[in-house]
């Protein structure tokens, strides 16, 4: 989980840079969750899904911007999976995960591994020869 795999790669540095960056958050995430101890870790928890939620809304904008300037048709179609995705951090932010805060967590980073990962792997590379084509790279 949250780990940076060659497969991952659009091709484009500065998006992969970005992708990587958004998985060093989430593995930030993971860390708190796998430790053993019985603090309370609701603060730093809070913090890294804000830092995550910042980093997201400039990281799907840049995408967002490329896009738009070079008229890839797929925009629409992955904005709303942007927006989708930002919503639910959103929730995940205000919702009260004080109570059963191991099992929340848990399911929250499954969730938000599995987004990025299936957002990379299928939605970004849908944008990878297009960019590359239009000497992006
Ligand atoms: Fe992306
Ligand atoms: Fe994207």
């Amino acid at each position: 989980m949250f780990k940076w795999k060659d497969a991952f790669s659009v091709n484009v540095a500065e998006i992969d840079k970005q992708h990587k960056k958004l998985i060093e958050i989430g593995s930030k995430l993971a860390h708190i969750l796998s430790l053993k101890d019985d603090i309370d870790h609701y603060d730093e928890i809070m913090e890294i899904l804000e830092n995550l939620k910042e980093y997201t809304v400039y990281h799907f904008n840049y995408e967002e911007e490329l896009m738009k300037k070079y008229g890839f048709e797929g925009l629409k179609a992955h904005e709303r999976e942007h927006q989708a995705f930002v919503d639910k951090i959103i929730e995940l932010t205000t919702k009260d995960i004080d109570d059963n805060q191991k099992k929340v967590t848990m399911d929250m980073l499954i969730f938000i591994a599995d987004w990025i990962e299936n957002h990379i792997l299928k939605t970004d590379h849908k944008y990878k020869d297009f960019f590359n084509e239009k000497g992006i790279f």
